[in-house]
């Protein structure tokens, strides 16, 4: 008999329970490396494939199968929503996500509607179906943040400096508020689909807020973080908050209302624990480049982040960022038996 996901031990983790062993998932587990993925989207638009309730079944329970992980992350993409809305944006191979008509001034933001249940029919059904065939295994519902979708409205595509975005946050504060109020609701209305339709957890990633000072972000962005965690509180489901080079920004992470922080590779978890405050569950976080290395550098790398993660009040085991696409899926087979056969401490 499988156990309800409840007891699991990713969501014990997120809630900072004891646990059997360290549970282990990765960001980008779906899709990427894994051949399977690609012969099923062979010459189909990932994002036609994001709204295709079967398709989305199905490569959200191929990691699960081959790595045996804690965890299934639902087949969708930050941008989903956004184009459920009507808005014309587009994911490029190789490149991401760009929009036809960037927004760059308060006239522009009237296209950003609320996302609708009605929006996303085939994201309903999809959970639905897959949280009925993952029996134990808890599945995670996902939206992007708002600086980090605002990146792609404002700049047009993926920057590495975000010029215009960060100009229209200096520049018409009043405009970028109301743009990431209205982000806010669109994350929150799709958070909200996946998990009435059964998901056990949600997680928001805000990519690319790693940019910001810890001023700016205090001031353009944790106003909007936190309504979303407070909106999602209702949901009964453990909420978790992501983004890229936030070593600076943890503490404040922390403060925006997340059960779990993600933590990037930069800083080492016993660390993370300091900065983040108490009450919060740590995911992440190895390098994902290192699984590029010789499995002799691999394993120790990954037992000092376990020894580490030890230190904070729950860890989840995950990359530091996304499975790079080039990543041997064996390699995260083995890396998922090894992080499982390691000791937890006893309860
Ligand atoms: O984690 C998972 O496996 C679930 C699926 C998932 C996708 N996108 C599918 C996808 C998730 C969680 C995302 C989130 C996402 N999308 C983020 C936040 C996470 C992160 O990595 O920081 C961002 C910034 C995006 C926007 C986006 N979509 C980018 C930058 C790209 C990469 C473009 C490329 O080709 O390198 C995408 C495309 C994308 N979304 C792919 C997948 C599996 C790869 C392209 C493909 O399969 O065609």
């Amino acid at each position: 008999m499988t156990l309800p996901a409840a007891d699991s031990p990713f969501l014990r983790a997120c809630r900072r329970q004891p646990v059997p062993y360290t549970p282990v998932w990765y960001m980008r587990q779906a899709g990427r490396s894994l051949p399977e993925y690609r012969a099923l989207r062979a010459g189909m638009a990932i994002l036609d494939a994001c709204s295709t309730p079967d398709l989305i079944a199905e490569i959200t329970l191929q990691p699960v199968r081959r790595y045996h992980v804690d965890a299934a992350i639902l087949f969708s993409d930050i941008v989903v929503p956004l184009r459920a809305i009507g808005v014309g944006v587009e994911i490029k191979p190789g490149i991401g996500p760009v929009v036809d008509k960037p927004i760059r001034s308060a006239h522009d933001l009237t296209q950003l509607r609320m996302l609708e249940p009605g929006d996303v029919p085939y994201v309903t059904e999809a959970v639905r179906n897959l949280t009925a065939e993952l029996g134990g295994t808890p599945l995670i519902g996902f939206a992007g943040g708002p600086f980090t979708l605002a990146s792609y409205l404002v700049d047009g595509g993926p920057s590495k400096n975000f010029e215009a975005t960060k100009s229209l946050m200096y520049s018409e504060p009043q405009a970028w508020h109301e743009l990431m109020t209205r982000l806010a609701d669109i994350t929150i209305g799709f958070l909200q689909v996946q998990a009435a339709a059964g998901a056990s957890a949600v997680q928001v990633f805000d990519s690319w807020v790693g940019t910001l000072s810890l001023e700016d972000y205090r001031r353009a962005v944790l106003p909007h973080s936190k309504r979303i965690f407070e909106a999602m509180a209702g949901a009964g489901v453990p909420r978790i908050h992501f983004g890229v080079g936030t070593g600076e920004l943890l503490g404040v992470m922390g403060e925006a209302g997340a059960d779990v922080v993600g933590v990037d590779w930069r800083v080492s978890l016993d660390e993370a624990a300091r900065r983040v405050e108490p009450g919060k569950a740590l995911q992440g976080n190895l390098d994902p480049a290192i699984l590029l290395a010789p499995w002799e550098v691999i394993e120790p790398r990954t037992l000092e982040v376990l020894e580490r993660g030890r230190t904070g009040e729950g860890h989840i085991f995950n990359l530091g960022h996304g499975v790079l696409p080039q990543t041997d899926p064996d390699v995260l087979a083995r890396l998922t038996e090894l992080v499982h056969a390691a000791p937890v401490p006893s309860s």
